[in-house]
């Protein structure tokens, strides 16, 4: 299920002011042209929503699970503070090289650290002090990624959790593995007291929720 149709879509893109890259036109295009499940990809509203947004908090340490090509990562980067770093994790190899490409020729080599491997193994010998966590990985492990990250995080931080409507499966209680998962955490993160959290219905739903 599409969730926003799409002239409204479009109109948005219109009356948006906001800058993609040239870099990251190609990127979305190789991806769509050469890559498995592209609409994986944050796309042109969503990336410029996470510029936008990482732009305002001028985060020094941002931690994504989920790189795939590297889309979301250069959006995210483009709002680091000075000396600030981006660590990303994806457990596909095959990906790594077009991310890395992207990377370069975004110029960001330097504030992008990319990892390979399993994020539920890499995140805990992260020892850094996270500003801002994009969650967009395997769904069903989201509230394991929670657990792990909520309780080392300090006031202010925040965490963004992409697909948290799944298609519109979520609210529909639809019993699918990964939207019965989700709904959990959509459920956990709702009654924690630790947090705030607002959830945006762009493209397939992002949670924003902030340690208080
Ligand atoms: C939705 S895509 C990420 C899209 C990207 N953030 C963007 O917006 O362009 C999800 C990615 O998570 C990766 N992934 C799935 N399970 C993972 C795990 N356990 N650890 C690390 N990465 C994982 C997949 O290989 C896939 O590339």
């Amino acid at each position: 299920m599409k969730m926003t149709p799409e002239y409204i879509e479009e109109y948005a893109r219109r009356h948006s002011k906001v800058y993609e890259s040239e870099v990251l036109n190609r990127l979305e295009r190789k991806t769509h042209l050469e890559v498995m499940r592209p609409q994986m990809l944050s796309g042109y509203l969503q990336g410029q929503f996470l510029a936008f947004f990482s732009r305002m908090k001028k985060p020094k340490r941002i931690l994504e699970i989920g790189t795939y090509t590297g889309y979301s990562a250069i959006c995210l980067a483009q709002g680091l503070a000075e000396n600030g770093i981006l660590h990303t994790i994806d457990v596909n190899k095959e990906l790594e090289a077009i991310a890395t490409q992207f990377i370069e020729e975004a110029g960001l080599v330097d504030s992008i650290q990319q990892h390979q491997g399993d994020a539920m193994t890499i995140v805990p010998n992260l020892d850094e002090n996270w500003d801002l966590v994009f969650l967009d990985a395997d769904k069903i492990n989201y509230t394991n990624y929670y657990d792990l990250l909520v309780p080392n995080l300090k006031i202010g931080a925040v965490i963004v959790a992409d697909n948290v409507l799944w298609h519109g499966k979520v609210p529909e209680g639809s019993r699918e593995k990964r939207a019965a998962a989700l709904a959990l955490f959509n459920e956990k993160v709702t009654n924690d007291p630790r947090v705030n959290n607002i959830l945006l219905p762009l493209r397939d739903g992002l949670m924003l929720i902030e340690v208080i």
